[in-house]
């Protein structure tokens, strides 16, 4: 019997598996803002709220904080001074965001794809790029009212249009997940998985 206790080999060194472990083997490991990039749609906003409750940390969305900054809407930020006065604003907001203490931060779909402030949350946070194919990234935003640059033409072709243009910024982020065909619950336990084998890494 002992012969047979000792020849038993040794359990492996498991992964975390339950949301709770990984949550605790993240917050052991995480010491900076973790930034969701992507398209319009691609659950940065949703995804980013539900994990950073979860994980017990502030949520941040950018475009949230230029609209409370300025005092009024980003149709009307648009409208009125322009996509590249925005640009400034969005810069300067992640500029700021980036030197944080561990949050979740949701960028507006442009914001990764300008040099300087891609360049920057490179180099101080954990970026991720939620990705989506069109059609799944249009069933999500539904209303695109509030999405200036889906007023003109076709969503789903702009949207198709953006994606192949933007792809090559995204892809620069550290962590890559795809989303299609996931709820927001799964797809924020699909970060927690990334996020974690990540840091594992490192
Ligand atoms: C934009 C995306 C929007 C918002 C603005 C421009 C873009 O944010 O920042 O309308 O350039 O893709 P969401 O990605 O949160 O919709």
């Amino acid at each position: 019997m002992l012969a047979l206790m000792k020849a038993s080999p040794k359990p492996a060194p498991c992964k975390p598996d339950s949301a709770e472990e990984i949550v605790g083997s993240i917050a052991l490991r995480l010491d900076r803002p973790v930034v969701l990039v992507g398209l319009m749609g691609s659950g940065k906003s949703a995804v980013g709220r539900r994990a950073a409750k979860k994980l017990g940390i502030e949520f941040r969305d950018s475009d949230q904080l230029i609209v409370e900054t300025a005092g009024i809407s980003i149709a009307e930020i648009f409208e009125l001074v322009g996509e590249v006065k925005f640009r400034e604003m969005e810069r300067k907001t992640l500029g700021k965001l980036a030197l944080a203490s561990p949050q979740i931060i949701a960028t507006g779909g442009g914001a990764f794809c300008h040099d300087t402030t891609a360049d920057l949350l490179l180099h101080h946070t954990l970026t991720v790029w939620l990705k989506a194919s069109p059609a799944t990234l249009l069933s999500r935003i539904g209303n695109t009212k509030t999405r200036p640059l889906l007023h003109n033409g076709d969503p789903l072709a702009t949207l198709t249009r953006l994606d192949e243009k933007r792809a090559p910024f995204y892809k620069k982020a550290h962590v890559h997940l795809d989303t299609d065909g996931l709820s927001t619950h799964k797809a924020m336990m699909a970060l927690f998985h990334a996020l974690d084998t990540h840091l594992l890494r490192q």
